[in-house]
């Protein structure tokens, strides 16, 4: 079978890599399309990926007859839209996280994505494609830990990136914090446990960066979740990990429990020095999951090849943003959300 050739929106911190990862590590995908709104970034498209189409506007990306599929790295503002108009021109779809940012708008794109089945669709939840996380779910799905109890999930990005990120928070729609950054732990405590979150209490601060209070965003937030099992679920978000970008996860269950990246360690090396012992951290999402990027996207080529869907789809990114939008409800109102009180549907 020719090569499933890839036109890719967005190439800003994650596009980038994902363009790389399609030129350079994915066989059977030839990257042949770019769009951006910033010259320089197509530029790096033509010469550093050899990429033959670049584009400034979307549209006209999705027109050309050199691309069977999408990959969106948009501000997650216009990932619905993007993909709507990719599975009307007959394209399948990679979309990055989250699905979108309003309930009724995701539900009317799951609506399109469903009644195209013949057309792959795949969210970019890719911590389910982390050799780690895929390790524990093994051990979960055997049953050696028993019943789970208590899912545990920090995600926590670095410092480094705070600055930057209040200078752009009141003009980029991120989402909030919970449909930007925990929607992955969302994700995880779904995928782990097999159920449906049902009650969630969340609560947020703003420390080192009050004006975040201003554009109604956090610096970092906690919340409290009852599955439908009464599963217990905790998560705690944030953009102020001084070390670096931390990832964790708990589970606990009625025979055992399991930590994945209890403390998130760049590699196996330990430091020797004048400050004792040092392990260095990962420092950013690309370093962590660089492998699991790339294994998502291996998946998603052979879904188009051996035409069959991924298991990661568009009801787990309808769900996962459902909850995020209980969450920032709970923290707008301060009050527990039930969340089957966000409207849905079932695919
Ligand atoms: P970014 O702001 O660094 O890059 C955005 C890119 O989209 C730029 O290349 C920009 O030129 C392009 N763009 C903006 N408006 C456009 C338009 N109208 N048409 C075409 N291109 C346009 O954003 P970043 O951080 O790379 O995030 C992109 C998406 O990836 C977001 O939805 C975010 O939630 C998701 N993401 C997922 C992560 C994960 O862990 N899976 C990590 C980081 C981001």
């Amino acid at each position: 079978m020719s090569d499933i050739k890839l036109g890719i929106v967005g190439l800003g911190r994650l596009g980038r890599t994902h363009a790389m990862n399609i030129a350079k590590h994915i066989p059977g995908a030839t990257l042949t399309a770019a769009c951006s709104i910033v010259e320089e970034e197509l530029e790096f498209a033509r010469v550093e990926l050899g990429v033959e189409e670049t584009y400034l506007t979307y549209e006209e990306m999705v027109d050309s007859p050199n691309v069977d599929a999408v990959c969106i790295v948009s501000p997650s503002g216009f990932h619905t839209e993007q993909i709507r108009l990719a599975i009307e021109k007959g394209l399948h779809v990679f979309s990055e996280k989250p699905l979108g940012l309003e309930i009724e708008d995701i539900q009317k794109t799951v609506e399109i994505i469903n009644d195209h089945p013949e057309q792959i669709f795949q969210i970019g939840f890719m911590r389910r494609f982390d050799e780690s996380y895929q390790y524990a779910k093994e051990k979960v799905d055997n049953g050696e830990l028993g019943e789970l109890t208590v899912i545990r999930c920090y995600g926590i990005d670095p410092s480094s990136g705070l600055k930057s990120f209040v200078k752009f928070a009141g003009a980029s729609n991120s989402g909030g914090l919970f449909a930007d950054m925990s929607i992955h732990d969302i994700d995880l405590v779904r995928w782990f446990s097999g159920k449906e979150i049902k009650r969630v209490w969340a609560l947020g601060k703003n420390a080192a960066y009050p004006e975040l209070d201003e554009v109604n965003e956090l610096e970092t937030g906690a919340a409290m979740m009852q599955l439908e099992d009464k599963t217990i679920a905790m998560l705690v978000a944030g953009r102020n990990a001084a070390h670096g970008y931390h990832v964790e996860t708990e589970l606990i269950g009625t025979k055992g429990m399991l930590r994945i990246a209890a403390i998130p360690e760049k590699n196996l090396v330990s430091v020797f020095n004048e400050h004792g012992m040092v392990r260095p951290t990962s420092q950013h999402f690309p370093e962590r999951f660089k492998e699991a990027f790339i294994n998502e996207m291996k998946e998603f080529i052979a879904c188009i090849k051996e035409k069959r869907q991924p298991s990661v789809n568009a009801f787990d990114g309808l769900q996962g943003t459902k909850v995020a939008t209980a969450l920032q409800k709970s923290i707008d109102t301060n009050e527990i959300v039930d969340v089957t009180s966000i409207e849905s549907i079932r695919s």
